[in-house]
């Protein structure tokens, strides 16, 4: 293989779940950049016109498009990806990666107890909400890519979990690390089944990256202090450097990585 073939995804075609803002849309950019025609599907109809508009005026090689939903419509979803088939002939690449934060966690950033976010006071419906889009909308995504996928021959599916998945957090919703742990099982599960397909399930488990998650909690003050001070390098990474391993495992390069997670965290979770 040379460098150029490696990382070589023109013409793929690509599904990006949640690309109109932060990890997604660095997912749904470089894809575009290398050549590939990206389907961006997300709720957010603005997110998703400023996104599209905006990667479309870099003038590079690929196509973008979207389509607007919810990914807990499990008929939606099913038939954006018909839709994406219909129009593009195939789907080759599916980043399953919408998600929400889970409210507060049970203590915030300076060490206080949140009296709404104790586990017997912390709304059902956030429990609700969290695994319904967090988990479920990424078994669905994941269900909807294997049935295609196997008609064609193989392909890849890129699930972004998190480091929350397996280190506990005590400033983030309960209900996102029961989710995002449930997401890391259900990707080496699915590699395991999807294999003899030629599909590779693997997963991105970011720590803190700056994004719109949670109302851009990042960007504020005492919660940027509490990740910077998890993190090796002592700051919070841009979505622009997730990147490289998205390109990674949607190309010819990680043709033998399956069921694998790839964390990307600045040393964060070996603080955990
Ligand atoms: N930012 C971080 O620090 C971080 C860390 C670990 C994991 N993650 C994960 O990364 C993924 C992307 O999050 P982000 O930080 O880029 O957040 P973000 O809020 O910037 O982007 C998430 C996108 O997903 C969309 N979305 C949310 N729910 C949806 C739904 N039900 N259907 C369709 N679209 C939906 C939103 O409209 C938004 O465009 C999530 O799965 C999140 O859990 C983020």
């Amino acid at each position: 293989m040379t460098l150029e073939t490696m990382f070589n995804v023109a013409g793929k075609s690509v599904i990006v779940t949640g690309g109109a803002s932060g990890i997604g849309r660095a997912y749904a950019e470089i894809m575009v950049e290398m050549g590939a025609r990206v389907r961006i599907l997300d709720m957010d109809a603005a997110g998703l016109e400023t996104t599209v508009s905006e990667i479309a005026a870099m003038g590079w090689p690929g196509e973008v498009s979207s389509g607007q939903l919810d990914v807990s419509d499990r008929a939606a979803l099913a038939t954006a990806f018909d839709t994406v088939v219909a129009d593009q002939g195939r789907i080759d690449v599916v980043f399953a990666n919408a998600g929400v934060d889970a409210g507060p966690g049970f203590l915030s950033p300076t060490g206080d107890r949140v009296p709404e976010a104790q586990i017997d006071t912390m709304p059902e419906a956030q429990w609700d909400r969290v695994i319904d889009v967090n988990l479920t909308g990424v078994f669905m995504t994941i269900r909807n890519a294997a049935h295609h996928m196997k008609q064609t021959g193989g392909g890849r599916i890129i699930v972004t979990s998190s480091v929350a998945a397996r280190v506990n957090e005590s400033i983030v919703g309960t209900a996102y690390m029961p989710a995002k742990a449930g997401v890391d099982h259900l990707v080496r599960n699915a590699a395991m089944e999807l294999a003899a397909h030629g599909i590779n399930v693997n997963c991105i488990s970011p720590g803190p990256f700056i994004t719109n998650i949670a109302g851009g909690r990042l960007k504020n003050k005492a919660d940027r202090e509490a990740f910077e001070a998890q993190s090796l390098m002592g700051r919070i990474a841009l979505p622009e450097e997730i990147k490289g391993l998205a390109l990674y495992l949607a190309s010819p390069a990680s043709s033998y990585v399956t069921g694998a997670q790839m964390t990307i965290d600045g040393g964060s979770s070996l603080r955990g």
